[in-house]
């Protein structure tokens, strides 16, 4: 009985970073199916902290312009001030386990940040960078 509950929590524990690997992983695989990698975490860092003008402000934005430079603390949103969780894994183990979520997003903020979605080559670095945080 007692064995029982201590795999039984063991199992739980290690649950989330099994559903890390499994977003992340089918993510790349995705992207690999469409031509793209190997990926490069040092390219997606780069990448998450290049800045790109925007054409109608004139602005440099990127990826730290709301989830700032130190990913392991919380990020502002630049717009509307709302607060925005750390985006490394180590330190909130929710990040990159919803594949939907990781989707939606990367459409979203690449458009605001680079003026066009980014390819599978840039979502798959960008995730080899993230994921080891
Ligand atoms: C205008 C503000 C803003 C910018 C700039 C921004 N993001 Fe985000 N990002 C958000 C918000 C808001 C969320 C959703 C709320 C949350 O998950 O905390 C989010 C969530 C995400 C997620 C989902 C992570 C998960 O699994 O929980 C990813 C991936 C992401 N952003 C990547 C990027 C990348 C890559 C860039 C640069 C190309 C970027 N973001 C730039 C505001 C921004």
């Amino acid at each position: 009985m007692k064995r029982k509950l201590i795999v039984v929590t063991a199992l739980m524990f290690a649950m989330p970073l099994y559903a890390q690997a499994d977003a992340v992983s089918e993510l790349q695989a995705d992207y690999q199916a469409k031509g793209a990698g190997p990926f490069s975490a040092a390219a997606g860092e780069a990448l998450w902290n290049k800045p790109f003008k925007n054409a109608k402000s004139g602005k440099e934005r990127n990826c730290t312009t709301c989830h700032t430079a130190d990913l392991t603390q919380s990020g502002k949103h630049v717009r509307t001030g709302k607060v925005i969780e750390p985006m490394a894994p180590s330190v909130n183990p929710k990040r990159l386990t919803e594949v939907k979520k990781i989707k939606k997003w990367f459409v979203r903020n690449c458009k605001w940040t680079l003026g066009r979605e980014c390819t599978a080559q840039e979502k798959g670095d960008l995730l080899a960078f993230l994921k080891n945080l």
